[in-house]
């Protein structure tokens, strides 16, 4: 599949599927959702405006120096030369300075405000946890592990609902950014972050990674899902419960539990409790692969599963060159982990 028709088939996932809500298709920060994305949204006015300003100025000066003081035809001789103006001097020197503090000042306020905001007694808390190349979200108080999709309740007036994102990496330097929800944050080794967010409209926010980390960087989606409280407390308790089980998948099952696939992921309730690649206990919860590069569908799944190099290249998943029947039965089960 050539990257066109992924990108192709993702859209039309996004706009016509997009799990039954809602998706943003487009992270325009100039829409903010969420309350960090609305501070950096009135600073960065702020700053376009001030230099919007300087711009029209300097350029209006220029251009009437340019069209007012040019060489005339008759013109043989070299303009007065005039040197020192205290006046003038101090006046670009202070002017610059005065911007430059106002501007800093503005930008501190903003940062000091996001950055200590304390967090409520009630908030949602996330570890979030970067990996080459997708992204892995824990829920330590409800103990829901799950991968690349984001679930957190509205934020509303009347019910106010903040979310706490702990910010760590496995392995390289990595950004969380979700332009509609908040300014990015970097998940870096051997060091915790804190971001927080709270959404004001339901529906699927679309972000990235904003910190280049290796060759699927650009591949390293994410979305945030945000939900009604009662839609979000079903989803909860959903993925709390165990994979599911149905007798008739017995044989698939055991394919799946006898293969090295269980060395690196996980599936709540069986054997396989490996933790490299993402959880997936509710595997078909979620509306992408690959951490957002292909819809996930069970055609998809399949062809992840033939050849994950094809579809995400360079992504640490080998092929691991099943045979028909191992192939017929890892989807087989897999897609029965709702
Ligand atoms: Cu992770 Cu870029």
């Amino acid at each position: 599949m050539n990257s066109f028709s992924r990108v192709a088939g993702l859209w039309c996932l996004m706009t016509a599927v997009g799990c039954g809500q809602t998706v943003h298709p487009v992270g325009n920060i100039f829409i903010p959702q969420a309350t960090p994305a609305e501070s950096v949204y009135h600073l960065s006015v702020l700053v376009m405006t001030v230099c919007a300003a300087i711009f029209v100025v300097m350029a209006g000066l220029l251009t009437f120096t340019i069209m007012r003081f040019r060489r005339k035809a008759d013109d043989g001789n070299e303009p007065a030369q005039v040197y020192g103006s205290n006046r003038i001097e101090v006046a670009w020197t202070v002017v610059p300075i005065l911007i430059v503090l106002v501007l800093t000042m503005a930008t501190a306020r903003v940062v000091i405000a996001v950055q200590n905001k304390p967090a409520p007694k009630d908030a949602l808390q996330v570890t979030v946890i970067g990996h080459q190349w997708w992204w892995e979200f824990r829920y330590p108080d409800l103990g829901i592990v799950t991968a690349n999709e984001l679930h957190v309740p509205v934020s509303t007036a009347v019910r106010p609902a903040l979310t706490f994102l702990k910010l760590e990496s496995v392995d390289v330097a990595h950004s969380f950014w979700v332009p509609q929800l908040s300014g990015k944050t970097d998940l870096i080794p051997n060091k915790t972050n804190s971001m927080w967010i709270d959404p004001r409209q339901e529906g699927s926010f679309l972000g990235n990674c904003a910190e280049y980390c290796g060759t699927q960087h650009a591949n390293m989606l994410l979305r945030v899902i945000v939900q009604s409280p009662s839609d979000f407390e079903k989803w909860a308790a959903d993925q709390k419960v165990n994979a599911a089980y149905y007798s008739r998948l017995e044989g698939a099952r055991a394919t799946f539990l006898s293969l090295s696939c269980v060395n690196c992921h996980t599936v709540s309730g069986t054997s396989a409790s490996g933790t490299f690649g993402p959880d997936l206990s509710h595997l078909m919860s979620r509306a992408t692969l690959g951490s957002g590069v292909i819809p996930n569908t069970q055609g998809n799944l399949r062809a992840w599963l033939i050849d994950p190099q094809a579809i995400k290249p360079g992504n640490l998943m080998p092929n691991m060159q099943l045979n028909a029947r191992e192939l017929d039965d890892v989807v087989a089960y897999l897609a029965s982990l709702k």
